[in-house]
């Protein structure tokens, strides 16, 4: 069985099975909580999801009164998302603004990508020039 079937996401029924799994981690993990954190996100904050499959970190976003657009290769994943701000779009190729966002989160999800050089600079080009990594 392959590890990875390419249409395991073309609905969130495989991802959030995984979910519920999670959350009978023992000790719990607030991983949604810690990365949040360590994006430093606040109200005002303008965020891109990239990957963003059924929403996790959107929902989070908005119940810490963020604003965030979500992206994903999956318009199935992207319906599960409930989310209004959301593109259905690969990473690799985003059609959104240069400078648009302040913080873009890819979590769980440039092990899928192929063009990884294109995927990182395009997270690169949507953030204003001051805060991209030099790498
Ligand atoms: C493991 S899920 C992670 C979802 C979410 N980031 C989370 O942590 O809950 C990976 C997601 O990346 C999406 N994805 C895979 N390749 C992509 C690409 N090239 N561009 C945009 N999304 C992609 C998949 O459709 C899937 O929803």
């Amino acid at each position: 069985m392959a590890l990875n079937p390419p249409d395991q996401y073309r609905d969130d029924r495989n991802l959030s099975a995984r979910q519920r799994l999670w959350a009978h981690q023992e000790p719990y993990f607030d991983i949604v909580g810690w990365v949040l954190g360590l994006a430093g996100v606040s109200m005002g904050t303008r965020v891109l999801d990239a990957g963003c499959g059924n929403g996790m970190y959107l929902r989070a976003l908005a119940a810490r009164g963020v604003r965030a657009v979500g992206c994903d290769l999956s318009p199935g994943m992207l319906r599960a998302t409930g989310h209004a701000a959301v593109a259905c779009a690969d990473v690799s190729a985003l059609p959104l603004r240069e400078a648009a966002f302040d913080v873009v989160l890819a979590v769980h999800m440039l092990y899928h990508v192929p063009e990884r050089e294109a995927a990182m600079s395009e997270l690169r080009r949507v953030l204003p020039r001051a805060e991209r990594a030099p790498w």
